[in-house]
């Protein structure tokens, strides 16, 4: 069912302490999509669920549901699932039981609940309590309650919060796949901007209440529409430029770019785009050149803090054959489309 958003808003508190918590929110999400609403701690991620789901009720706005509006009806009619930001497992109900609970009595132990056991791989734990389970497990055993009954959306409250990288990769892999087995559209909200980039068929980005961009991951973290959400997803080089319309002198050299707007700039880089070559001495050639220091090893790559002779100092990612000995002289040149910003972009809060 595709969900839609229009104008949403919705206020904390009472009398003179109630203050705007979401601003005009508006979220279209395709059948079958997972949206990540990704936004830093206190910007309304769990106040906007909580309104979809309808257990906050200071709200206005529209929000429809495969076309049919859901504001104004009781939680228990609007047919959405939530799983909680902290999971609220029954403790004294066993797995099968926690699962059993959001459904109807006469499919109660039935097919409906053996085929969520197994899609989370939850089979072998099916007897066991709460307290018997690890943090991965009782997260898929939220899920699978909030899938039990069908509903025609899920809401998921940065449900892998509590698990460690390689559990957490793990168990968003089994959710997704559970929700494309069921064609369940699902919007989860998560801090963490890497989940983000990684689960999502779509990504919001959400601050102070307010929707910065929409957009399907990629092209949010290539062209994030301002400075703040480029820094706020992924890893980021801000350089200051003068731009004279086309191209913009930085301290990486004059770099092309589409802005069209002469002026002073802020310039985004991804270390990524940052190619490094051993060099003895500074040529008229490079963009830049400086000396090599600290890298952030990943594994898979590494980030290696580059001090430039004009005083910046930048990121570079590398492969793990490449990082420069700390100390090393290196040249710098950036690679693609730069993005550019007027300066007084940076702001945040965001302009209200
Ligand atoms: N019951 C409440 N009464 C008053 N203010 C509230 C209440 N619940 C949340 N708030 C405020 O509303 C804002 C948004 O809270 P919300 O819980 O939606 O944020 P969040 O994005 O989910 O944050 P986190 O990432 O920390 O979970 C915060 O400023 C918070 O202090
Ligand atoms: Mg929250």
């Amino acid at each position: 069912m595709n969900l839609d958003l229009e104008e949403l808003s919705a206020w904390h508190g009472t009398g003179g302490d109630r203050s705007s918590v979401l601003d005009r929110v508006s979220i279209a999400l395709a059948s079958g999509a997972l949206g990540a609403v990704l936004g830093p701690s206190g910007s309304g991620k769990t106040t906007l669920l909580r309104t979809i789901a309808g257990l906050h009720r200071d709200a206005s706005g529209v929000i429809r549901l495969g076309g049919h509006r859901l504001d104004g009806l009781p939680p228990e009619r609007r047919q959405v699932g939530l799983v909680p930001q902290d999971g609220a497992l029954f403790p004294h109900l066993t797995v099968a039981e926690n699962i059993d609970f959001g459904l109807p009595r006469t499919e109660r132990r039935g097919r409906r609940t053996a085929d969520m056991l197994a899609l989370l791989g939850l089979t072998p734990f099916a007897k066991r309590l709460p307290h018997e389970l690890s943090g991965g497990q009782a997260q898929r055993v939220a899920v699978a309650r909030a899938l039990a009954p069908a509903p025609r959306l899920v809401l998921l409250d940065e449900p892998f919060s509590a698990l460690d990288a390689t559990l957490r990769a793990e168990v968003a892999d089994g959710v997704r796949a559970a929700l494309d087995e069921t064609r369940t559209t699902a919007l989860l909200v998560t801090h963490d901007q890497g989940e983000a980039l990684s689960v999502a068929t779509q990504l919001v980005v959400l601050a102070e209440g307010r929707v910065r961009q929409t957009g399907i991951p990629s092209e949010v973290y290539a062209m994030p529409a301002d400075l703040w959400t480029g820094r706020f997803i992924g890893d980021a080089n801000v350089l200051d430029g003068e731009s004279d319309g086309a191209v913009t002198l930085t301290p990486l050299g004059a770099l092309p770019h589409d802005l069209g707007v002469p002026g002073p700039v802020s310039v985004l880089v991804r270390p990524e785009q940052l190619r490094l070559t051993a060099t003895a001495h500074t040529s008229a050639r490079v963009g830049a050149s400086g000396l090599a220091r600290l890298t952030r090893y990943f594994g898979h790559d590494g980030l290696t803090e580059i001090a430039l002779d004009s005083g910046e100092v930048v990121l570079a990612r590398l492969g793990p054959d490449a990082f420069p000995a700390p100390g090393a002289r290196v040249a710098v040149t950036v690679d693609g489309a730069v993005r550019v910003f007027p300066r007084h972009h940076q702001s945040y809060p965001p302009e209200r």
